[in-house]
């Protein structure tokens, strides 16, 4: 099994979801962001600053496709079960994820959209309802995801979402929304393997 996590728009959040699916899902992970996740999943990570492709069914295998470059991406995307495509709301991140998505899908498998950071106050606002709907028009699976504490905790402890609330009743109280979302996008990850 073999999941990417890639959009050319930096920082918004594919190392930090990679991290937690891949842990989540006991899977290897692949990056070449090495600062903090060679100290919090030791033997599980491999910093490569050049891609190959691992066709060997029974290694699973997530990939955080930041900082490299396209022409390297592009056959670990065709060998992936699911490519997930993490952007924020702001006009440059839609942008170069519509952008993104049209690149790759001709050759990809399934691709879904995570729309992270959300906040619960912007959502009736003109230019969230705009940014969705072009989203939507891109016809693929689309994912929110609210802004949470748990997500930078995750790289600082090194401790996933769902390990930081089986720790912690009332991190699991406070986040429960959050947590919902993250399930959900865990399950769709899961079904499309
Ligand atoms: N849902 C969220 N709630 C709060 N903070 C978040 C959320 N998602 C990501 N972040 C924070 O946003 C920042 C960027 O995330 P991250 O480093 O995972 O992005 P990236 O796409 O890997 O960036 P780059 O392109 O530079 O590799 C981090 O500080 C992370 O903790
Ligand atoms: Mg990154």
């Amino acid at each position: 099994m073999r999941i990417a996590f890639f959009n050319t728009k930096g920082g918004t959040g594919k190392t930090t979801l990679a991290f937690n699916v891949a842990k989540d899902l006991n899977m290897f992970l692949i990056t070449n962001d090495g600062s903090t996740l060679e100290n919090i999943y030791h033997n599980k990570v491999k910093i490569v600053k050049e891609l190959e492709v691992y066709d060997d069914s029974k290694v699973n295998i997530v990939y955080d496709l930041g900082n490299y470059l396209f022409s390297d991406v592009t056959k670990v995307l065709e060998y992936s079960h699911i490519v997930v495509i993490p952007t924020t709301l702001d006009p440059d991140a839609i942008t170069k994820t519509i952008r993104t998505v049209q690149k790759i899908e001709s050759y990809c498998g399934k691709i879904i959209i995570v729309v992270n950071r959300t906040e619960s106050q912007t959502k009736s606002k003109s230019h969230y309802i705009k940014s969705i709907a072009q989203l939507k028009e891109l016809g693929k699976e689309l994912f929110m995801l609210r802004k949470s504490e748990l997500m930078p905790n995750s790289m600082f402890q090194g401790e996933t979402i769902l390990e930081q609330i089986s720790t912690n009743p009332l991190t699991k109280r406070s986040a429960t929304n959050f947590v919902m979302e993250y399930q959900n996008i865990l399950y769709s990850i899961q079904k499309g393997t």
